[in-house]
C-alpha cells in the first residue's frame, strides 16, 4: 500500500511538471514574437525544459523503480550545457545560422536515436509474447520509425546546411541529384511499410539500421541541391521536422512536455517556413528546387543608364538638414559589422533634431529577425524600429531614406516588373520618399541575383563603399559641420 501511494504521488509531481513544463513552453514562445519580451520567453522556455528534466530524474520511475545512471546523466547535462553556453556566448552575429543548424541536427540526432534504442527493445518484446504478434504495426511502431526517419533526415540535412552555411560545401544542382534525391525518399516510404509489416524476430535489428542509413542519405542529398542562401528557410523546414520527430519520442514515452514540445517547434517551424516563403514570394518547392541567381537573370537593363553618386559632404549637409529619415538596413549592414556605426550616426542626427528610423523587411538579411538582432546588438531603441508596411506608410512625408547595404528588399522591380523572379515581393518604397541614398560597395546584386533601378532613379544618389568604412567618414564629416 505505502508503495503504491508513493509511486502515485511521485507520479502525479513529474505529471505536473510536465504540465507546467509545457505551459511555459507556451508561454516562452509567445514572448519570442516581440524584441522586447524574446530573452524572457526564451528564459521561461529554458525553465520549462529545466523543470522536465529535473523533474524527470527526480520522480521517473520504470518498473516502480527510480532511475539509474544518474551520474552519466548528470556528466552528459554538463558536458552538453558547457558546449552549448560556450557556443553561444562564442558565436558571431553573422555565424547564427550555422549555429542553429548544428544544434537543430543535434534534436533531430536525439530523436532518431531514442527510435533506435527502442525500437529492437519493442521488436524482441512482441516476439517473446506467448502469442508473437504478426507484425510491427501500432501506434508505437509508427512513433518509432517516423521518428527515425524524420530525426535522421533532420540531422543529416542540417550538416549539410552547416557545411554550406559556413562555405564548407558547395552546391551540387547537377538535375540528376534531384532524381537520386526523388529514388531515396521512395526507397525510404517503402522501407518504412515493410518494416511495419515484417513479422518480429528477436534480436533482428539488421533492418532498422539500414533504413537508419536510408534516411541520412536522403538528408544529405534533400538538402545538397539546394542553393546555399536558402539554407535560412531549408533550416527552419529541417527545425520543423526535428519538432516532429522530438513529438513522436513524446508520443512513445507518454511523455507531455516532450510531445508538447515537439509540437510547438515542428509548428512553428512550419509557420516559420511558410511566413519566411510568402516574404519572398516564393513557393516553398521553388526553394527546394531553386530558382534565383540563373544565369542571364542579372539582364541587361542597365546598359545606357547612368548613375548618380553622393559626395561625403553632400550626404552629409543633406541629412542633417532633413526632418525625417528612414534607414533601410540590409545583409550588407551585417557583412560590414557596421551596427554600431550606425547607431552612431541616427543618434548624431537625433541630437540635431532630425526624425530617424529604421524600416526593417521581414527577409533583409539572411535569417529570420536578422536586422531585429543586429541593430539591438547595437542597443538600437526597439521603438525605432519601424516594420515594412507601416514605414511604407509614412514613406510620403520622409526626406532622406538610406538603404544600408540592402538591394533585394528595396527592389522596385518587385513591383512593376512582372518577368522578375521577385515580382509580387513586398518592398520598402524606398522611392515613395524624396531623396534616396544606398550605401553598397558597386552595382553588385544582391542575393536575388538580379539588376535594381532604383539605383539609376533620379531620385537616388549611391554612396559607393564598404559601409562599416563610408558610416565612420560620414560620421566624421556630420560632427564637422
Ligand atoms: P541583398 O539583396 O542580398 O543585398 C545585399 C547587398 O549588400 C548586396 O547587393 C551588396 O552589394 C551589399 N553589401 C555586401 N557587403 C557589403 C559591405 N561590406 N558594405 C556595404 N554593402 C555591402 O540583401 P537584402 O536587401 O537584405 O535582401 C535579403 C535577400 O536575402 C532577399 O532576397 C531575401 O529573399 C533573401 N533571403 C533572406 C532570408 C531571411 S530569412 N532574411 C533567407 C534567405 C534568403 P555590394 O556587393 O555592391 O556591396
Amino acid at each position: 500500500m505505502e508503495t503504491i501511494q508513493t509511486f502515485t504521488s511521485e507520479l502525479s509531481i513529474l505529471e505536473i511538471s510536465y504540465l507546467v513544463a509545457s505551459v511555459l513552453f507556451i508561454l516562452g514562445l509567445k514572448k519570442l514574437s516581440h524584441p522586447a519580451t524574446a530573452r524572457a520567453g526564451n528564459l521561461w522556455a529554458a525553465a520549462g525544459m529545466g523543470a522536465a528534466i529535473l523533474f524527470t530524474i527526480l520522480f521517473h520511475q520504470k518498473d516502480g523503480q527510480p532511475i539509474g545512471n544518474i551520474l552519466w546523466i548528470v556528466v552528459a547535462l554538463a558536458i552538453g550545457s558547457f558546449i552549448g553556453w560556450y557556443a553561444s556566448v562564442k558565436v558571431k552575429m553573422t555565424a547564427m545560422p550555422q549555429m542553429v543548424s548544428i544544434f537543430n541536427g543535434m534534436g533531430g540526432a536525439c530523436a532518431a536515436l531514442i527510435s533506435l534504442m527502442e525500437f529492437p527493445k519493442m521488436q524482441d518484446h512482441l516476439a517473446s509474447l506467448p502469442v508473437p504478434a504478426a507484425n510491427m504495426l501500432g501506434g508505437e511502431g509508427i512513433a518509432i520509425l517516423l521518428g527515425l526517419m524524420i530525426g535522421g533526415v533532420s540531422f543529416a540535412g542540417s550538416m549539410i546546411a552547416f557545411g554550406k552555411l559556413d562555405g564548407r560545401i558547395g552546391d551540387i544542382k547537377h538535375p540528376i541529384l534531384r532524381v537520386v534525391n526523388l529514388s531515396f525518399l521512395v526507397v525510404l516510404l517503402v522501407a518504412l511499410f515493410v518494416i511495419l509489416f515484417m513479422e518480429p524476430v528477436a534480436g533482428n535489428n539488421l533492418p532498422i539500421y539500414l533504413f537508419a542509413i536510408a534516411a541520412l542519405i536522403y538528408g544529405v542529398t534533400f538538402v545538397m541541391p539546394i542553393g546555399g542562401a536558402d539554407m535560412p528557410v531549408v533550416i527552419s523546414l529541417l527545425n520543423s521536422f526535428t519538432g516532429v520527430a522530438a513529438a513522436m519520442g513524446g508520443f512513445l514515452y507518454g511523455n507531455q512536455a516532450m510531445l508538447t514540445g515537439g509540437i510547438l517547434v515542428g509548428s512553428s517551424g512550419t509557420i516559420l517556413t511558410i511566413l519566411m516563403c510568402k516574404a519572398m514570394n516564393r513557393s516553398l518547392m521553388n526553394v527546394i528546387i531553386g530558382a534565383f541567381g540563373v544565369a542571364g537573370a542579372a539582364g541587361t537593363e542597365a546598359e545606357d543608364k547612368t548613375v548618380k553618386e553622393i559626395s561625403l559632404s553632400d550626404a552629409a549637409v543633406l541629412l542633417s538638414y532633413s526632418q525625417k529619415i528612414f534607414i533601410v538596413p540590409g545583409y550588407g549592414l551585417a557583412v560590414a559589422q557596421a551596427q554600431h556605426l550606425c547607431h552612431e550616426l541616427d543618434n548624431l542626427l537625433a541630437g540635431k533634431g532630425v526624425e530617424v528610423k529604421y524600416a526593417i523587411h521581414p527577409v533583409a538579411g539572411r535569417m529570420p529577425g536578422h536586422m531585429n538582432v543586429l541593430l539591438a546588438e547595437a542597443d538600437v531603441p526597439y521603438e525605432k524600429l519601424v516594420e515594412m508596411e507601416d514605414a511604407n506608410n509614412e514613406m510620403g512625408n520622409t526626406d532622406v531614406v538610406i538603404v544600408i547595404g540592402a538591394n533585394d528588399v528595396v527592389n522596385p522591380a518587385a513591383e512593376d516588373d512582372p518577368s522578375s523572379p521577385i515580382y509580387g515581393m513586398p518592398i520598402i518604397k524606398a522611392l515613395d520618399a524624396k531623396n534616396v541614398i544606398v550605401m553598397k560597395r558597386s552595382m553588385a546584386a544582391g542575393y536575388a541575383a538580379i539588376p535594381n533601378n532604383l539605383f539609376y532613379h533620379p531620385k537616388n544618389r549611391m554612396l559607393f563603399g564598404d559601409a562599416k568604412a563610408t558610416l565612420q567618414k560620414l560620421v566624421a564629416e556630420i560632427k564637422s559641420l
